[in-house]
């Protein structure tokens, strides 16, 4: 693997003594896309182009779960990491079409994404259920991406702050911060092409921040993530990361996404 250069910011604040330096993520969440050879192929155009990426830039993919064995033959030449889509609280059990941590850190899984908006909405998950995925994540060794937003009803009735401090406050309780990711994706923004304006969406991700009262906590954001609007949303004080739907699929957008400037 070559050695990729540290960014400038993390070697000031090294320098200046300051301990908190906040990972930055990049992921990219596939859903229900790509068989095992489109992923091979994906991966061969995709990890040449991140071989120069920042030292602190983790770059994830949540592959459906028949893919994740495709990237064990690419593990050794990049460091890109492997989130689940989805992780169950049991170990093993009568749930069916459920994923247990155990199968999964037997694939070198990291992440796994919990609370996403469409099993919200399709399968009515709950924050409590939300809750005890995300805790299994953590106490398996996963870190946890906890996804919250509002729907464009709440957001026009001007409740988007409330709805998020529910979620926060109900699918974290009892998480370990210093392990955590929170994804903010305003669920009208989701494959629809609409962007959040980015300080509308630094202000939520702020808002977030303050309600876990851990100033180091990675916070994404994710709704129509492209090319075209990455610079101008990494450059946001409060936003960590990003967690990208339709422009994940393709290696050279993910790979613009994944070298923003
Ligand atoms: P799009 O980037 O396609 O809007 O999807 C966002 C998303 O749902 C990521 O989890």
């Amino acid at each position: 693997m070559r050695k990729r250069p540290i960014e400038l910011k993390v070697i000031i604040r090294y320098f200046l003594g300051l301990n908190f330096v906040r990972q930055t993520v990049i992921a990219g969440n596939w859903k229900m896309h790509m068989t095992c050879a489109e992923t091979e192929n994906f991966l061969k155009d995709f990890i040449p182009l991140i071989e120069n990426i920042n030292t602190n830039r983790n770059i994830v993919i949540a592959p459906p779960y028949t893919a994740i064995s495709t990237f064990a033959s690419f593990s050794d030449s990049m460091n890109l990491n492997i989130a689940s889509q989805n992780i169950h609280w049991e170990d093993s059990g009568a749930f069916t079409a459920e994923i247990s941590p155990v199968m999964l850190l037997e694939h070198n899984v990291k992440y796994a994404i919990v609370g996403h908006s469409e099993p919200r909405k399709y399968f009515s998950e709950s924050d409590e259920q939300i809750n005890k995925r995300a805790k299994s994540a953590q106490s398996n060794g996963l870190t946890p991406i906890v996804c919250v937003g509002e729907t464009l009803e709440q957001r026009e009735r001007g409740e988007a702050e409330r709805i998020i401090s529910r979620q926060v406050e109900q699918g974290l309780e009892g998480t370990n911060s210093s392990d955590l990711i929170v994804a903010y994706e305003p669920i009208w923004a989701i494959g629809t092409g609409k962007t959040c304006e980015a300080e509308d969406a630094n202000k939520i991700c702020k808002l977030i921040r303050n309600l876990i009262g851990y100033e180091d906590v990675v916070i994404q954001y994710g709704g129509s993530v492209k090319p075209n609007n990455i610079d101008e949303i990494m450059s946001m004080s409060d936003i960590d990361g990003v967690l990208v739907g339709g422009a994940s699929l393709d290696p050279i957008s993910f790979a613009r996404i994944a070298n923003f400037k």
